[in-house]
């Protein structure tokens, strides 16, 4: 992987917005991999900014959301859907028709992993992935023990993960146990990965993605079987790193 140290998390996030409009430049249909959480909002905030300084068509751009919490009511505010579509769909002004998020209403959770992994097939497959990492060190949210051949489907979440996540929610048990996520072996596929991390909890995290063994126990070292990962990083989140 190539590795950029950057002073703060704007900066990254000014780098990500490039890459992503420089390929909208050259594919104006370009298939992105949309992470939510707080780590891709820089790049979002610096792709919208982009946008409204010089505008590029990006009515044609495609998306696919890493992942989807199983359970929650339709249009609940911290629904992936909802994120998605506020911090990234609106900001952006993408076409909602086009872009996807793994459905988790438990009533399909059976063949919803299939359906979505067929979609992002038939859509080509994904361009540009964008990744942050869990103090897990879960990508997506494949947590320790995924498959690297993963594709789609229900996870359990862990314990930790959904403290972290708690901050989002009025109470931490209301963070759902399930998800619906791509698996590691969508995040394989897509042909360019842009993993982010800020803040030295995701130190660890980043040390074992990019220098540790290659193992499941590791979901994040998934990226060294990949040819084509950058990885932006502060200093705190880098401080692990040989
Ligand atoms: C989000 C996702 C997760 C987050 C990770 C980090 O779609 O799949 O892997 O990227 O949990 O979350 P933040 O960025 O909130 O620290």
């Amino acid at each position: 992987a190539e590795v950029v140290i950057l002073e703060n998390e704007t900066a990254a996030g000014i780098l990500a917005a490039a890459a992503i409009r420089d390929l909208i430049d050259r594919q104006p249909d370009a298939v992105l991999g949309l992470a939510t959480g707080s780590t891709p909002l820089s790049v979002y905030s610096a792709l919208a900014e982009s946008l409204r300084r010089d505008p590029l068509d990006v009515s044609r751009v495609r998306g696919f959301a890493l992942d989807e919490y199983v359970g929650l009511p339709e249009g609940h505010p911290e629904s992936y859907r909802a994120v998605i579509t506020r911090d990234v769909v609106e900001p952006l002004g993408l076409t909602p028709a086009n872009i996807q998020v793994p459905n988790g209403n438990p009533a399909t959770l059976a063949t919803a992993g299939v359906a979505y992994e067929n979609a992002i097939l038939a859509a080509g497959g994904i361009d540009l992935q964008i990744l942050g990492i869990g103090r897990s060190g879960h990508v997506g949210f494949n947590e320790p023990g995924s498959s690297f051949a993963s594709i789609t489907r229900v996870k359990t979440l862990t314990e930790k993960t959904r403290i972290d996540n708690a901050r989002f929610f009025a109470s931490p048990d209301d963070v759902p146990i399930h998800c619906m996520t791509q698996g590691l072996g969508t995040i394989r596929r897509a042909r360019h990965l842009i993993l982010l991390a800020f803040g030295a909890e995701k130190a660890d995290a980043i040390a074992a993605s990019v220098e540790g063994p290659v193992t499941s126990s590791k979901p994040g070292s998934v990226i060294q079987l990949h040819p084509h990962v950058t990885v932006l990083v502060d200093e705190a989140a880098a401080s692990r790193l040989e």
